[in-house]
């Protein structure tokens, strides 16, 4: 820790933390670097600390329980949170976040997720913020400032260059200096310099040869000697793989526990002077210092004392996600709705909410708001119809949807040892978590039993997630008794993998049937994380897709405006796996098409974390993107469509078809990817192809209109008026871009650079005026040789603008 940062209080909390330290020995050092189990470190009572409990991430807090039964607040994604392009929103996201925190017992929250959108296949996208480094470094600084505001830690993660999926625990992503430097290792300094997070997680993947869990220059020279990060270094989830490798590389903590690479192997490391005690005590004291700041450890005053004012969640929620929806084409002001107005509303996810991206982002929202619950409750009785149209889901989902379930856990016996309930058909229990009165050595199966209430008649399609023996049995009939493999090569089958349909009973709508899912539970004795999991998949009947689209034409035709909600599904955007394609799944493309036919009003809502195609863009009248909207999105949606409020959002990534895409790379060539590309990812590899996307980075409309009058800078900041031209109150995101005039001589430079924002409030009519700093660092580079930044000097362009695309107003400067 910088001596010279220190405050008092910092000093009162590190003598304490040296206290303790002096009173541990070498075992139990290295015991509490190991973990205890799936998310918590072991308490020592001996030094007064608690067991300290991290938790998911990123947009609620989880807890220890992976179940439907303890209900988190459900924010929406990362992607949104970026699209509203405020960091003081994040903020507050990060208040609320901490408030989850505490109630959930959880000192440490394992996020922000700070990876760029390197390429639009990686898998998730939705929970990373930006393409630009700029932009994702200020929202996260307003994200940790937030949390740990609330007196919970945070890890920035994953450090660094986990921008894709694709073999993610073994790939080794070779980076030039600059590119790490001036993108991926970025959003990381400047949280680093602006927020000093209490931590990061170092990813699974190898930066240029070397695992990041091992990664001795970037972590010890760079993130801790460069920039004077002082908070503790937790590795992802397993990515701890060699004792003394890690110890060097600055890992602290070797997650979950509590069989890792520490523990006694690194007690004997140490004895046998392959490890340094210092090393150990150094992690100790990072860990001891976490544990202080968090009000973890006894005798030392935690960093906040007074938790902030209590937050409304689900009200934040609906705020965030309105001021996030980026609405990039509205022709003839098709929105907001006309007061009178009947609106077909069509889609899957229009019914059955799509609110968040999967894998360990997931939480359990206590309720979800569809955009049919937010439009029924905001429209006059007989406006809306509902037509379902296509169905995105070309897999079975586990949804929970009709399913009231317990899991009943039995002995070698058959006896019944212990049982919790499990609402959505969904078991995962981690660790130590197990129902009451159950121990991994006592248990040796779970049944998941209780009844299926149909939504619709016809044949229904169940299906069994997970690896081992399973018997489902519904109505009375046994369908499978069989042992499921996982698919070759996939470590993380039973957690990401697909689930497999098992039977298709023919079923009554609304007659509830008997069901039942056992699941024989084989864990290897030596398996670093002990984990129960495997879930009961359902998918109602099929109907003929073609009628299902002419139902919703015909709806579409007799209304005044069609709103289509078109939507990705959590096999398409999760964790574990990139994406293939963007096309929207299923016959959605299709539905668009030819309810934009038959209807000019046709409203397009996306339901999606990150960019699909939409090939039908230019057919309909408007279109709005909601990412993954979190909890309240119907009702936000809702504030939008009506125009209660005006949609908040600008893109934060690029949107266009894959095709011509510059940077799609996320498959690894003999366990290498190399990051050709360089300093040319997002808008900046748009630009040097001279292709145009879709919708440009920054792009976003809302519901009146701006002029843009002056911009005036002295190169350190920029003053920019801008003026309301339209009839309605609004709030407008001012861009600054910085290009180097000319090509010039010198290093290769992305052509434009976003190099601040703001956002201004304005009524009709009026004008408002910004002054922005532009950071030194924009007109920067990473000198590899000299091994630092350094100034280009000669003269640039300072453009406002809407977005990247946009023209605005330009000043020249020298520097
Ligand atoms: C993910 C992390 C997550 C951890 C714990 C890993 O698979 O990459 O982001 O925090 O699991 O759930």
């Amino acid at each position: 820790m910088a001596a010279d940062r220190l405050t008092p209080a910092d000093q009162a909390r590190e003598a304490v933390v040296e206290a303790a330290l002096q009173r541990l020995g070498l075992d139990t050092k290295t015991r509490l670097l190991a973990g205890q189990d799936m998310w918590t470190l072991p308490a020592l009572p001996e030094i007064g600390l608690a067991s300290l409990v991290m938790s998911d991430g990123p947009i609620g807090v989880r807890g220890v329980h992976w179940t439907a039964d303890d209900p988190s607040v459900a924010l929406p994604s990362p992607t949104a949170l970026a699209a509203t392009w405020d960091p003081g929103l994040a903020r507050r996201a990060g208040v609320l976040l901490a408030q989850e925190a505490r109630r959930k017992g959880v000192h440490v929250l394992l996020a922000p997720t700070v990876n760029l959108h390197r390429s639009p296949l990686g898998g998730r996208h939705f929970e990373c913020y930006s393409e630009d480094p700029y932009l994702t470094g200020a929202i996260g600084t307003g994200y940790v400032t937030g949390v740990q505001s609330g007196g919970v830690g945070t890890t920035v993660k994953h450090f660094v260059a986990n921008d894709a999926e694709t073999d993610r625990l073994t790939v080794n992503n070779v980076i030039s200096e600059r590119a790490l430097r001036e993108l991926y290792l970025a959003p990381f300094e400047t949280i680093v310099a602006q927020a000093r997070p209490w931590g990061v997680m170092t990813a699974y993947n190898s930066v240029n040869g070397t695992t990041m869990t091992e990664h001795h220059h970037l972590v010890n020279e760079v993130l801790r000697g460069e920039w004077g990060f002082d908070g503790c270094n937790v590795s992802d989830w397993t990515a701890a793989r060699d004792t003394v490798g890690a110890a060097h590389g600055g890992l602290d903590l070797a997650m979950p526990g509590p069989r890792t690479v520490y523990g006694p192997a690194l007690a004997r490391a140490v004895r046998e002077g392959a490890v340094p005690e210092a090393t150990v005590d150094a992690a100790v004291r990072r860990v001891l210092r976490l544990a202080a700041r968090v009000g973890a450890l006894a005798g030392a005053e935690p960093a906040v004392t007074e938790p902030p004012a209590p937050v409304d969640g689900p009200e934040l929620a609906r705020e965030i996600a309105r001021r996030s929806f980026v609405l990039v084409r509205n022709e003839n002001r098709v929105l907001p709705l006309k007061p009178h107005g009947t609106v077909a509303l069509i889609g899957a996810a229009a019914r059955d909410a799509r609110v968040l991206g999967g894998g360990s982002a997931t939480v359990f929202p206590a309720r979800t708001v569809s955009p049919l619950d937010g439009l029924t409750a905001a429209l006059p009785e007989g406006a809306l119809t509902y037509a379902v149209g296509a169905d995105p889901a070309t897999e079975l989902g586990v949804d929970g949807r009709g399913l009231t379930l317990r899991a009943v856990c039995r002995d070698a016996a058959g006896d019944i040892i212990g049982t919790r309930s499990a609402p959505g058909g969904l078991v995962q229990w981690m660790g130590s978590d197990l129902p009451d009165g159950v121990t991994h050595d006592t248990l040796h199966s779970v049944e998941l039993t209780g009844t299926f209430t149909p939504r619709e008649s016809g044949p229904h399609t169940f299906g069994i997630k997970g690896v081992g023996a399973f018997t489902l049995t519904v109505d009375g009939t046994t369908y499978y008794d069989d042992v499921q493999l996982p698919a070759e090569g996939d470590p993380f089958a039973a957690f990401f993998g697909a689930p497999v349909a098992r039977a298709e009973p023919g079923l009554i709508a609304g007659k509830p049937v008997e069901i039942s899912l056992t699941h024989v539970v084989r864990l290897p004795e030596d398996l670093a994380m002990k984990v129960v999991t495997f879930a009961l998949a359902h998918r109602g009947p099929r109907r003929d897709p073609d009628e299902l689209i002419a139902e919703a034409v015909e709806a579409a035709r007799h209304a005044d405006t069609a709103v289509v909600v078109v939507a990705t599904t959590d096999r398409v955007e999760s964790e574990g796996f990139d994406r293939r394609d963007l096309r929207l799944p299923g016959r959605q493309d299709d539905l668009v098409h030819a309810v934009a036919a038959v209807n000019p009003r046709t409203v397009v809502v996306v339901n999606a974390g990150s960019p699909v195609e939409l090939p039908w863009r230019d057919e309909v009248a408007a279109v709005l993107l909601t990412w993954f909207p979190g909890q309240e999105g119907g009702a936000a949606l809702a504030d939008v469509l009506t125009g209660a409020h005006e949609p908040g959002g600008r893109l934060p990534t690029t949107w266009g078809a894959l095709a011509d895409a510059p940077v799609t790379q996320v498959v690894p060539v003999d366990g290498e990817l190399p990051y050709s590309e360089d300093l040319f990812i997002g808008y900046s590899a748009w630009e040097r192809a001279g292709r145009t996307p879709a919708y440009p980075f920054g792009h976003g409309l809302g519901y009146t209109d701006w002029a843009y009058e002056s911009l005036t800078t002295d190169g350190t900041t920029a003053r920019v008026r801008v003026r309301n031209t339209g009839e309605r109150p609004g709030r407008e995101t001012v861009q600054l871009y910085v290009s180097p005039a000319g090509p010039g001589p010198g290093p290769a430079r992305p052509a434009r650079r976003l190099a601040a924002f703001a956002t201004v409030e304005a009524g009709p009519g009026e004008s408002a005026e910004v002054t922005v700093a532009l950071p030194r660092r924009a007109f920067e580079i990473w000198d590899e040789t000299a091994k630092t930044w350094t100034c280009v000097k000669g003269s640039y362009d300072i453009t406002a603008a809407r977005s990247i695309g946009d023209r605005g107003l330009t000043a020249e400067i020298n520097v």
